[in-house]
């Protein structure tokens, strides 16, 4: 982790020729959630996404609909800026690449990489893939088709600009041996050594082909390839290069947040660029894996592209969230069902996490007048419970280090097993008959009380629309929220809040 005081974090730039997917909700989701869980920590932190808005793809989609790209990218950018309100995206910034300020960076690092030796003139003559914007040689191709999507390649032959990577091979292969974190999780480290271990060639970074691009600096005929375009993005919302000041407190970023497709572009051309530039390189580039759709490729020719809109509409935006993260383990492939989705709903949230929260508030309010009474923090159960809520505390704090979601929301889960179980053993409707129980009674109504005010704490940046109803229904306020570290520890919740019973939290879908 970097020493700054700013935990920076990003997702991918999407490419705005087609509307978003549910791979585009899942990075900017888990990217959402541990920017919220920094923010919880007390830590300053700077989440940005955006949009890719160049290159050959999008000019020929807005060609083929009759429209300019800019009108193109104009009206797909909307899609995307609505479904981050719909899911609640805390992000503190969207960069888009047609902006001026972007221009401006991307002309200057190349101008830095230019004067420092790193790019000169030459000729491709070579393969395009135009859908995945991508490079090929003719042994690469498989059957004449691009190896990474299988769809026709073009054969080109152009002056080009080259960027000269292979000068960076050894540079970057010391760095992620010397760095075992820079690259996650480890099977796709190994991947990417054994991809520059046999060969780094130089990078063709322009094409005079088309036009929708930031043109090479004093050679305008050249517009600069994409992906050197879109990565700078990353540089630019930092304040490169205008804002030295803010640069420095931002870069290095923390984590790139992106899909397994774009790892080399992020772990091996992304670090030798910024080598070029004399920039550090980021601390860590995790790659998370593919969701196929009821056991099938999602793809727009088999028509079964899920609409991220329509998910959290008809589960909610909170389930959909915790769907996502808890159902497969980050880096890992995935498939997403209605079938698993209403699953997770009806038994992980409906009746643990739901059932828990609304007995628990009933009891407070029938034995207690819903006043969280007085414990007794001598009492072995509340001692019992301190040590549990530092054992979750410990796994939660590794496995949000290490990207680890479904297992932090089983960690999490254990608390709401507990919960349930503590409950039905302790039986507070059989100490509520017996006055002689009354402090009996107060110990443990104040433990499930409490128990639900760490729970609402570390669900906060998962579902941070239903860990607020749950805050408010404990009668607490975010301000109790706000404490950094502290919340997570047993024993916050002050005795004589006064909690409020509201409607279930996760109703069964049926
Ligand atoms: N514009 C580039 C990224 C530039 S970053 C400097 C790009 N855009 S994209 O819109 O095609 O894809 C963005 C992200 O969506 C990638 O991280 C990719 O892995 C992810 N996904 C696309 N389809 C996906 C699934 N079916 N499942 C999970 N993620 C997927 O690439």
């Amino acid at each position: 982790m970097a020493s700054k005081d700013i935990f920076y974090i990003t997702t991918p730039i999407y490419y705005v020729n087609d509307v978003p997917h549910i791979g585009h909700a899942y990075t900017t989701v888990a990217a959402d959630v541990v920017a919220r869980y920094q923010r919880l920590l007390g830590r300053e932190v700077f989440f940005l996404t955006g949009t890719d808005e160049h290159g050959m793809k999008i000019e020929k989609t807005a060609d083929q609909r009759g429209m300019t790209p800019q009108e193109l990218v104009d009206e797909v950018v909307e899609r995307f800026q609505h479904l981050w309100k719909v899911l609640n995206i805390s992000h503190d910034d969207f960069i888009r690449t047609t902006e001026e300020r972007h221009s401006r960076a991307v002309t200057a690092f190349f101008q830095k990489v230019q004067e420092n030796g790193g790019i000169y003139l030459g000729t491709y003559e070579d393969w395009y893939c135009i859908p995945c914007e991508t490079f090929w040689t003719a042994n690469q191709l498989e059957n004449g088709n691009c190896p990474e999507c299988g769809r026709p390649a073009e054969k080109v032959k152009e002056k080009s600009y080259f960027f000269r990577m292979s000068h960076y091979r050894e540079q970057l292969l010391a760095h992620i041996e010397e760095h075992p974190e820079f690259i996650q999780p480890a099977s796709k480290r190994n991947e990417i050594l054994s991809f520059i271990k046999e060969e780094l060639r130089d990078l063709s970074i322009s094409r005079t082909s088309f036009s929708w691009g930031i043109p090479v600096p004093g050679d305008e005929k050249h517009v600069i390839y994409v992906w050197f375009d879109a990565l700078i993005n990353y540089l630019t919302a930092a304040g490169y290069p205008d804002d030295q000041q803010r640069f420095s407190r931002l870069w290095p970023a923390d984590i790139h947040l992106i899909g397994k497709d774009i790892l080399r572009f992020h772990a091996v051309y992304w670090p030798t660029f910024l080598f070029a530039a004399g920039l550090p390189l980021p601390c860590k580039v995790f790659a998370h894996g593919w969701w196929t759709v009821e056991g099938e490729k999602m793809s727009k020719s088999r028509g079964n592209v899920v609409d991220p809109v329509v998910i959290a509409d008809e589960y909610g935006v909170d389930p959909f969230r915790y769907f996502l993260l808890r159902e497969v383990p980050f880096g890992l492939d995935g498939d997403f069902s209605r079938s698993a989705m209403k699953g997770r709903l009806n038994s992980d949230l409906a009746n643990d996490l739901g059932n828990l929260f609304s007995r628990s508030i009933s009891m407070i309010g029938k034995y207690r007048q819903g006043k969280i009474p007085l414990p007794d923090p001598t009492d072995q159960r509340y001692a019992d419970f301190s040590i549990l809520a530092a054992e979750i505390f410990a796994e939660v704090s590794v496995g949000m280090e290490d990207l680890a979601f479904s297992k932090v929301l089983q960690s999490i889960w254990k608390l709401v097993v507990k919960g349930n179980k503590f409950i039905d053993q302790q039986a507070p409707w059989a100490l509520a008959k017996d006055d002689a129980k009354a402090k009996d009674l107060d110990q443990v109504l104040y433990c499930i009380a409490e128990l639900l005010r760490l729970l609402a704490a570390y669900l906060l940046p998962f579902m941070p629309e239903r860990s607020g109803e749950m805050i408010r229904q404990l009668g607490l306020t975010r301000e109790h929220y706000s404490q950094g570290e502290d919340i997570f520890s047993w024993g916050k919740m002050p005795s004589g809040t006064l909690t409020e019973r509201g409607p279930s939290l996760f109703p069964r879908l049926d």
